[in-house]
């Protein structure tokens, strides 16, 4: 199976943890909208849904699910969403597509994550893929040199030669050459210093349920 084949897969499988009637927080990039459009078959069981990007809102929208405001809804049964890495505890890297920072403020409001990936995305350790971190602008080289000590090479995420802007405004940092040992404690550590909006581990928002999608079909890891 190619990896597009085994993202419709997990895509679809995803259905099954979707709540009869209530509102379903949904992630964001190629894995999740093959999530959306399977969502597409059963638009009319779901009160709606509370989107982590303006392009996963846009296509929710265009199949004609109700898009809620997070501040519109209180908790949230469930958050479907993808991951760059996933670890064999559930700890995840994210924000390839540049949205970690609403993933992980609708991830905190839902009571379960449940994270889609191709089993490509599995890993021992975090840290292979480049860490995404959301940054406001004027912090940029105070925090390239704080990745610096700890090993990494931090660069400005770049769109068409210029810094990436994301949904919130700020710039993205792809951090390499990290051993990520301890996800909690090193996403503790990092979103404590000035000028970092999010990191992109999701340790504190760990994975309940992963559908890793294999060729011998959807592998269930229940963290
Ligand atoms: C978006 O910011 C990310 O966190 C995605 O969830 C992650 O990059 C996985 O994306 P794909 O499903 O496109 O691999």
């Amino acid at each position: 199976m190619t990896q597009d084949e085994l993202k419709t897969l997990v895509g679809r499988a995803a259905l099954n943890y979707v709540p009869l009637g209530e509102v379903v927080g949904v992630g964001t990039g190629s894995t999740v909208n093959r999530f959306i459009e399977a969502l597409a078959t059963m638009k009319d069981q779901i009160r709606g849904a509370v989107s982590s990007s303006v392009a996963s809102t846009e296509r929710l929208r265009a199949i004609g699910i109700r898009v809620f405001d997070a501040n519109e809804v209180e908790d949230l049964a469930v958050y479907i969403d993808g991951a760059d890495e996933i670890d064999g505890r559930g700890c995840m890297i994210k924000g390839g597509g540049a949205a970690l920072t609403r993933e992980k403020i609708v991830a905190a409001q839902s009571r379960r994550f449940v994270c889609i990936a191709d089993d490509s995305k599995r890993v021992d350790m975090l840290g292979k893929f480049p860490l995404p971190v959301e940054i406001v602008p004027m912090a940029t080289q105070r925090i390239v040199r704080q990745f610096a000590a700890l090993g990494g090479t931090a660069r400005v995420r770049l769109k068409d030669g210029q810094p990436l802007v994301t949904d919130n405004g700020q710039h993205i940092l792809d951090v390499t050459g990290l051993a990520i040992r301890d996800p909690l404690a090193f996403e503790t550590e990092v979103n404590q210093w000035p000028g970092v909006v999010t990191v992109g581990v999701f340790a504190q928002q760990k994975a309940a349920v992963c559908l890793l999608g294999t060729s011998g079909g959807v592998q269930v890891l229940n963290f």
